[in-house]
């Protein structure tokens, strides 16, 4: 079963309060820590540690870029 975090405790994992850096998006919490273009949480001028699904409008990219991260979780 898919673990179940509130969006406090999703905002800890922003990659500055906690090493893991993770971002959600249509309900699903991924985990960004290994990627070269989230360090520190900062994606451009998007933060993780919260949903971001109304932001992507804007990305130059789809959601294809989460295809090869893992999901850990689910936002409640
Ligand atoms: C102004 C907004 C944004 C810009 C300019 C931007 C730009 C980029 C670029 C250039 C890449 C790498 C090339 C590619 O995969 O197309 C990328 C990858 C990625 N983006 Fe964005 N992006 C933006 C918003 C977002 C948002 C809102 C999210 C989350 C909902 C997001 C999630 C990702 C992810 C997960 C990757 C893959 C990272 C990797 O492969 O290591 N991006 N982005």
């Amino acid at each position: 079963m898919v673990k179940e975090y509130t969006q406090a405790q999703l905002a800890l994992r922003n990659g500055q309060d906690r090493p893991e850096i993770w971002c959600a998006y249509q309900g699903m919490i991924y985990d960004v820590s290994n990627s070269r273009l989230w360090r520190n949480g900062k994606h451009y001028e998007h933060w993780a540690g919260q949903d971001l699904t109304e932001e992507l409008r804007d990305a130059p990219h789809t959601e294809k870029v989460f295809d090869k991260f893992q999901v850990v979780g689910k936002l409640i």
